[in-house]
């Protein structure tokens, strides 16, 4: 008998009903996989009654009784929270580079209780009835996500006395405070009676996340690559004198120039060949990304599910995981057919008929794409980004934690450090070194009232990936409390 569901039965707080559809989600195991070292739950929690997003909930290592339960979103839009949990912090993972999936050392169920959420609806095995269901903006996501988070309680009742927070990373940045916020709103409800379940929201957590359009990702881009050392001074300079500016998905209009459109254009031709997640990493076999060959049409597989053939396209191209990226960089640039791939073997892994049989996903549901572009293209973005709700977060006395990879491109630290300096919060600890192994700085951090805020050092955007051990204890220390330092 799996333990938690035994305490939960023994405080007789689910009811019949309750049980049996959560037993309807127990994963029994996972292909290639001896026996599942926690208990994991897959199955779909109702956003609305025509969205039903999917989820994977897996239990702490240590004491699931007590230790949080943590949401986890990816990013995109329109990408699949499985990447994380099939790449960067769950207790299984594959790893660029390599064609199986093995134990994870360092998991974030070390002391946490996870719940990955494939969010908004049409994304990874997520599904949605309506064509209108698949059009979504930062607001109506989180509304669903929190509707999403709320039935997931109903299955889950003894998970209410835990702590909860709520993470995320890259567009997640957005999904993360948002969804936070519409817990607390959810919870001044409970306050004048107008529901009854409050949830037991700590704080968030975000790493390499968009948060303030005005300086993140294309206002500080020209930044970065002259501080990374990959264009001359004379480029910068151009850029600054001529007062150029581009922004984020064209969210408002960049300069309109042809010296600013040129250095633009001139810039971005620099960083062709790098990998644009970790400016530091080799694009080369065994260097952490595959160097793909293969063509467009090498990478559509196929899978038989039930008695119908379902197409998928294997692993995902930084073009494919940021597809606003087009309209930034030149048409050259595009046309390549050898931008890194990743996350091939996951793609293979995730179609597999018997994968889909033990995360209980009926046949008639889509494949699972990692990244999925229609969904990207349907998605509006607000100018208004996440930044507001730091402000309110910390009135009511939130925990907040941004780690950032400090060698990002995508979402660069130099972005975030900006719009952490707009806050203008006072310095409870000031800047110093953090360690994980006695002799390694593991990266910076600085404690701000209701922020604090941490590099990791020499990694960029799958910081929790790339630096598996050390992320894991600065995120498993900060929600217990524990110091980092
Ligand atoms: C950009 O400038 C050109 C000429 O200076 C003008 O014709 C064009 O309408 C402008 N475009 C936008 C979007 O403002
Ligand atoms: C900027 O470059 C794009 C092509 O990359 C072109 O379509 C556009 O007209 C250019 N704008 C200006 C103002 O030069
Ligand atoms: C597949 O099986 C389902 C029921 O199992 C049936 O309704 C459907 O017609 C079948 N489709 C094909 C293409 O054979
Ligand atoms: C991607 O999103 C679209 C909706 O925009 C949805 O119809 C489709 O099932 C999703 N997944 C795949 C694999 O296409
Ligand atoms: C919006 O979604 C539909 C299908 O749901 C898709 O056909 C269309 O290409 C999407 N639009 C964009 C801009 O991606």
């Amino acid at each position: 008998m799996r333990k938690a569901l035994s305490v939960a039965l023994l405080l007789g707080l689910t009811s019949k009903l309750t049980e049996a559809a959560r037993m309807q989600d127990l994963v029994l195991g996972l292909p290639d996989i001896d026996r599942l070292n926690a208990d994991w739950y897959s199955g779909y929690l109702d956003a609305s009654p025509t969205k039903h997003l999917h989820y994977v909930f897996v239990t702490s290592l240590t004491d699931p009784i007590n230790d949080p339960v943590v949401l986890w979103f990816n990013g995109g839009p329109g990408c699949s929270s499985l990447l994380a949990l099939f790449q960067e912090h769950g207790p299984y993972v594959i790893d660029d580079g390599e064609y199986y999936i093995k134990t994870n050392p360092e998991p974030w169920n070390k002391r946490a209780n996870v719940l990955y959420l494939e969010s908004p609806a049409g994304v990874g095995f997520s599904i949605a009835e309506l064509i209108s269901d698949y059009q979504h903006n930062d607001m109506s996501q989180s509304k669903d996500a929190l509707a999403a988070l709320l039935n997931w309680y109903k299955y889950f009742p003894e998970y209410l006395r835990n702590d909860l927070y709520i993470s995320g990373e890259s567009y997640g940045g957005i999904y993360t405070p948002y969804l936070a916020w519409q817990v607390h709103q959810h919870n001044q409800l409970v306050k004048v009676k107008k529901v009854k379940t409050k949830l037991n929201l700590k704080g968030f957590i975000v790493g390499n996340g968009a948060t303030e359009w005005d300086v993140d990702i294309s206002p500080s881009f020209p930044d970065v690559m002259y501080n990374f050392n990959l264009i001359p001074k004379s480029m910068l300079d151009t850029y600054k004198a001529n007062d150029c500016v581009n922004y984020f998905n064209d969210l408002k209009p960049p300069t309109n120039s042809t010296v600013c459109n040129d250095t633009w254009n001139d810039i971005n031709d620099l960083w062709d060949g790098l990998n644009w997640y970790d400016l530091f990493r080799q694009v080369v076999p065994g260097g952490g990304l595959l160097k793909q060959s293969a063509s467009e049409e090498d990478r559509i597989r196929s899978v038989l599910i039930g008695n119908e053939t379902k197409t998928y396209k294997a692993g995902y191209t930084f073009l494919e995981y940021a597809p606003w990226i087009k309209k930034h960089i030149p048409q050259r640039l595009l046309e390549q057919s050898s931008h890194p791939l990743l996350g091939d073997y996951l793609s293979d892994y995730a179609n597999r008929a018997d994968v889909r049989r033990a995360l209980n996903i009926p046949d008639h549901v889509q494949p699972w794409l990692e990244c999925n572009d229609s969904i990207n293209g349907n998605y509006s973005y607000q100018y208004e980004g996440s930044f507001w709700i730091y402000k309110i977060m910390k009135q009511y006395g939130y925990k907040m934690l941004f780690y950032s990879g400090d060698t990002d491109g995508a979402v660069p630290t130099y972005g975030t450090r900006r719009w952490i300096s707009m806050l203008n919060w006072p310095v409870k600890k000031q800047w110093t070194p953090w360690y994980t192994d006695d002799n390694q700085v593991s990266g910076y951090i600085i404690s701000y009232e209701g922020l604090d805020f941490a590099t990791i050092h020499g990694v960029g955007h799958m910081a929790p990936q790339w630096k598996r051990r050390d992320v894991t204890k600065l995120f498993t220390n900060w929600i217990h409390n524990d110091p980092i330092v």
